[in-house]
């Protein structure tokens, strides 16, 4: 089966976006962040899944759901709080080997000494932090462009 479809996947909060302490993540939705991201795959010819949780075994499912179906090519993965917390996101990520790009709007790294730390960096094959929303645009087109040297 060919692999034409990114993930991207959002962990707790993010359904929030917009108006969630917009003077640290900005005035963009989560609708606007995804719109961005179907624009970007498409430009490639490529598609996008959009998925947002609160809960942190929903997103380990959406791991394990996207590896399952041989038709994801990697994942765009803010995983929010989870990021600094969370064992079982690194498991996944490395039980499925799916490419991850790991994305913050902030730049976690000014911020609370608690955010500098993330359990997904290790493995994941790029980290962007601090660009905002166009940090998911960028992740998008990384992730494609990786997809079609191959
Ligand atoms: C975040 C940074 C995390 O520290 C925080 O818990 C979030 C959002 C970001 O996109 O900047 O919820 O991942």
């Amino acid at each position: 089966m060919t692999s034409r479809r990114i993930l991207v996947l959002n962990g707790p909060n993010l359904n929030l976006l917009g108006t969630r302490e917009p003077e640290i993540y900005g005035t963009a939705t989560l609708t606007d962040v995804e719109a961005l991201c179907a624009r970007m795959a498409a430009s490639h010819g490529l598609q996008v899944e959009c998925r947002q949780s609160n809960h942190e075994g929903e997103l380990v499912d959406a791991l394990h759901e996207a590896a399952a179906s041989g038709e994801v090519l990697g994942v765009v993965l803010n995983a929010a709080a989870y990021t600094h917390t969370s064992v079982a996101l690194l498991d996944a990520v490395k039980a499925t080997r799916l490419p991850v790009v790991e994305v913050h709007l902030s730049n976690t790294h000014a911020r609370e000494p608690f955010r500098h730390t993330s359990y997904l960096s290790p493995v994941a094959e790029a980290v962007i932090a601090g660009a905002g929303v166009h940090g998911y645009g960028y992740a998008v087109d990384l992730l494609a462009l990786r997809h079609l040297r191959e």
